[in-house]
Parts: C-alpha cells; structure tokens; sequence
C-alpha cells in the first residue's frame, strides 16, 4: 500500500497541525469580540511566549473567529525595520477601502480617507491618494505620533460603526516595536475604548514584551490581557500528536509517542518536526512505532539545527556569540547576569551593551531584574551541539 503523506507534513492539501491546549484562549477571545460588538466593554489581548509555542497560529485562529463574527480582519508583521505608521496607514487604508467596496457610505469612508492622507504627508512612506481624495487636518497630522495614531484609529472606528462593523487587528511580533510606538499604540486603543469603538487588537510577542513596555506597562495591563503561552502538557502533546495522525488513518504506538513527548518537552514546534520527520521515515502503512523515532532523531535534529536554531544565530555578532556561547556552557538557564559575565572574565557593566543588543534583537530575554534567558527553547543544547562540531561559534 502507497504511504501515506502526513496531514502536518508541507505540501498542498494537508490540513493544519491540530490547535491543542488552547481551548480556553480562544474561548475568551470569542467572548471578548461578542462584547465588543454589543457595545461592552471588552479587554484586548496580549500573547506572550518564547519562539515556536503557537503565538502566530493562535492570533490565526483569533481572526478566523473575529471573521464569523462580521469582523473586518487585518494582520500587521512588525519586524525589526518596520515603519509602524507607514504600516499602519497601509492598512486603515486597506480596511477603508474594504469597507467601501461593501457598503454605501461613500461620505463617511471619503472623510476617513481624508484624515489618513493627511496623516499620511505627517508620517510618510505611507500609501498615496489621487486628488479626488481631501486631506481632512487636524484629527491626526499633528506630529505627535500618540496624537496622530490616536486619532487615526478612532477615525477609523468612527467609520466602522457608522457602518455597523467591526474592526480586528492582529499585530504579531510586537517586541520589534520602539517604545514610543508601542505606547503610542496603547494610548490609541485606549482613546478607542473610551469612545466605545469597534477595533480590538489582539498582539503576540516575546516573553521580553511586558518589560519592554516599561513606563507604558501599569497602562498596558488595563488595556490588555496578558496570556502566556507555553509548551503543552504530556496529554496534549500526545494529542498534538496523535490527533492529525489518525485524522489520516495512522496510529503511534504508546512507546514512540512517549519518546517524541520526551525529547520536544511539549514545544509545539518541536512537537510538529520530530512527528513529522517520524511520519516521512515510518515504514508504516498504519503505525508509527518506537524504532521509526529512533530512526528519525538523529534527522529532525539536523534539520532544526540548521534551520530553526541556525537563524537565530545568523546575524550576531562576534560579540553577540561569545555571550551566548557562554550562556549554554553554563547549562539551559535563565542565568544570573553576574554568573555570565563572571564566566567571561568581566563585570556586568563591561557586557551590559551585548546583553542589551541581544535582549533588543529578541534572542534572549530578562525573566527577572539581573537574569538573562534564551527566547528560543531548547536552544543551550543547540549551542552546545554547534560548540562541538567548531569551537568558534
Ligand atoms: N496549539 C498547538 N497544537 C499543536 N501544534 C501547534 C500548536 N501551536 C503551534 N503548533 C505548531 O507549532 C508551530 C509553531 O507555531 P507558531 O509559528 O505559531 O509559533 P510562534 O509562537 O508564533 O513562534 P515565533 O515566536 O517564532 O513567531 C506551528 O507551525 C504548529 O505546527
Ligand atoms: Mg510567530
């Protein structure tokens, strides 16, 4: 009999990778959207945890459920270069545009578009606009970027109510964000709320995200709910695993699920390479056992290695590397600062500014005052591994 190519497996046609463990987030995010809609008030929410547990899959599922609500769905992708407002302006425009492409509101959707062009000559490497469309001065081109984008979101929730919609934003990788834009981006959505406007943003970043928000913070938590998100439990990796499997007819043997439990200590991502790898080198047809793990961890751990973990490391510095080089010798961490740069021969002050650009560039973060951790889990035994094969990293 032909194999069967795994649902998780890339290609077309598979299904996704089964949503595990996240029942309840999605639950609350349901309810959060329905009170908004009926004019109540209704937190947006925050989604934190290191690299690969579900961040991005999840605010997924939450635009899929904003969507069945009669939600206009947008995602943002900050990344370390991002042009917050220029972005931003990309997509008022993209939903003004929706919105009048659906409904008769020409006036009301002509003025939004007013306000944005003239946020747009504030705040450039924005869209553009033919003639036809009238700069509106005054609700966001003052040059204050708390001001403008304030005024550029309640504009745009004006228009969504005036029509009977509303606006969901998803903004992934939100540690990218300077500090000024990131309160500027809560004193926006702040402005929102107190007018009772339809926009609800639901964000996902680094576990770095809350401290990162500094001053802003106190303010942050009455405007978000902060959600961790971490591994899944030994039961829902099982499921992780067993669940897209059997959708195609295939079953683990307990031992060999036990073992892929073990070794990915229920990170999602991990979870979905050693199943896949599992999967591609079973002989199958209908069972997955103990020995094709073990054929295959030697493989998937190759192909992280060179791809998932490698990335991280790519663009660091000589500098950057040593730290991090020390960091893994010490064990799977967090670690004290002072224990690092102990080990390294120097004060903490002397690697302050590496320990900085690190936590900047999202590859490690601050748990506590006076720690240091990796974002990437499992990534000490990534370096350790890497050490071995070249003693410079
Ligand atoms: N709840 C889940 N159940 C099963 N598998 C999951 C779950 N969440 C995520 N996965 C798997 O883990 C992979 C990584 O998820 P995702 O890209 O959302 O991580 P992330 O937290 O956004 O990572 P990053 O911080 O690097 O952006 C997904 O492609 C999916 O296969
Ligand atoms: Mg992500």
């Amino acid at each position: 009999m032909d194999r069967i190519r795994a649902p998780y497996s890339p290609g077309a046609g598979e299904p996704p990778p089964a949503l595990v463990g996240r029942a309840q987030k999605l639950d609350d995010m349901d309810v959060a959207l329905q009170r908004r809609q009926l004019g109540r008030s209704a937190k947006s929410v925050m989604l934190t945890g290191l690299r690969g547990v579900g961040k991005t899959v999840l605010l997924n599922e939450f635009g899929k459920t904003a969507r069945t609500h009669g939600y206009y769905h947008e995602h943002i992708e900050v990344d370390e270069s991002v042009d917050f407002p220029s972005v931003l302006a990309f997509t008022v425009r993209r939903l003004l545009l929706r919105f009048s492409a659906a409904q008769r509101m020409g006036e009301r959707i002509q003025r939004a578009l007013g306000v944005l062009k003239a946020f747009s000559v504030q705040w450039p490497n924005g869209p553009t606009f033919s003639a036809d469309v009238h700069s509106v001065l005054g609700p966001a081109d003052s040059g204050d970027l708390a001001t403008d984008l304030a005024g550029l979101l309640c504009e745009l929730g004006e228009a969504a109510q005036a029509i009977g919609v509303g606006v969901f934003l998803t903004i992934d990788q939100i540690q990218y964000l300077a500090r000024p834009e990131l309160s500027a981006l809560m004193v926006s959505l702040h402005r929102a709320t107190q007018l009772g406007l339809p926009v609800v943003v639901a964000g996902a970043g680094l576990p770095s995200l809350p401290a990162l928000l500094g001053d802003a913070k106190s303010y942050a938590e009455r405007m978000f709910d902060f959600a961790e998100i971490g591994s899944l439990s030994p039961t829902e990796s099982a499921e992780a695993i067993l669940r897209p499997a059997a959708q195609e007819g295939v079953l683990w043997q307990p031992a060999a699920v036990d073992f892929v439990v073990d070794l990915t200590r229920g990170y999602p991502y991990f979870l979905q390479a050693f199943s896949k790898q599992a999967w591609d080198m079973a002989n199958g047809p209908t069972e997955i056992s103990r020995s094709d793990v073990d054929a295959s961890v030697a493989f998937t751990l190759a192909e992280l290695d060179s791809g998932f973990f490698r990335v991280r490391i790519s663009r660091t510095t000589d500098a950057e590397r040593t730290y991090l080089r020390a960091m893994a010798v010490l064990g799977p961490g967090p670690y004290q600062t002072s224990e690092v740069a102990s080990f390294l021969g120097k004060t903490v002050q002397q690697v302050g500014f590496v320990r900085n650009s690190l936590l900047k560039r999202g590859i490690c973060y601050a748990p506590r005052w006076g720690q240091v951790a990796f974002t990437v889990p499992m990534f000490d035994g990534f370096l350790r591994r890497w050490l071995n094969v070249a003693d410079e990293i």
